[in-house]
């Protein structure tokens, strides 16, 4: 093999499934939507210190005051978890899941391997990975709050309303941050063509 042809030659451009690019366009658009519902939601009563507490900028959210941004956000809780549902079965169906996430190898890659590579590839899936249970709170946190009465055993888990509401909230920045550290090492994996073939 001729070791001078340069790494990225041998790069095969990357093509992503439909399935996979649909999931992303949805999926990013949906949670946007969520989140600045959701924030209008929030506006109308603080979780942090009540009505007095810190609001935020109204350029930020969407809907005019707490009516609209409920219907916002129950109107795109239906795009948004089916969304997720039809991805979480296109991935089981299609066994990606076996190759896409991430496994024991990883992690021991993580903590013993001297490949700055395989390293970044194990950080990838591991974090690939941990954004579902994080999507799936949302859904769950957010179904509690939705049906209370029906689905009283779910906000039992949560404990009281206000933890409910704090858990609920605090998926918000955990959500940027996972998509924010995930963007990041895709493109430290693929660079911007993988990123680009994602939507592309
Ligand atoms: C299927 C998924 C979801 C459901 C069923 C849901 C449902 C709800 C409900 C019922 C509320 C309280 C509404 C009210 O008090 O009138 C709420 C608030 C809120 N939601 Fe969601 N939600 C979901 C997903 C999300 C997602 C993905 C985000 C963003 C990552 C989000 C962000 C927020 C925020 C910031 C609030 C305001 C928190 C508060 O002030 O209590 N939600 N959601």
């Amino acid at each position: 093999m001729d070791s001078s042809i340069p790494a990225k030659r041998k790069v095969k451009a990357p093509s992503q499934a439909i399935a996979a690019k649909a999931f992303h366009w949805i999926n990013i658009v949906s949670l946007l939507l969520m989140i600045v519902s959701g924030l209008r939601i929030y506006n109308a009563n603080p979780v942090f210190g009540g009505r007095a507490g810190w609001h935020f900028p109204r350029f930020l959210l969407i809907g005019n005051g707490l009516a609209e941004g409920r219907d916002w956000h129950f109107a795109f809780m239906w795009v948004y978890a089916l969304n997720l549902l039809g991805y979480g079965l296109y991935v089981f169906i299609t066994r990606r899941w076996q190759h896409r996430f991430a496994s024991s190898n990883d992690v021991k890659a993580i903590q013993v391997s001297q490949n700055a590579k395989r390293k970044t590839y194990a950080w990838h899936r591991l974090v690939y990975t941990a954004i579902v249970p994080i999507l799936l709170l949302a859904i769950a946190s957010g179904l509690a709050m939705y049906k209370p009465a029906q689905l009283h055993w779910l906000a039992a888990l949560f404990g009281d309303w206000q933890t409910l509401r704090t858990i609920h909230f605090i998926t918000v920045p955990t959500v940027l941050l996972f998509t924010f550290v995930h963007s990041l090492l895709a493109l430290r994996v693929g660079t911007l063509r993988l990123v680009k073939s994602m939507f592309l």
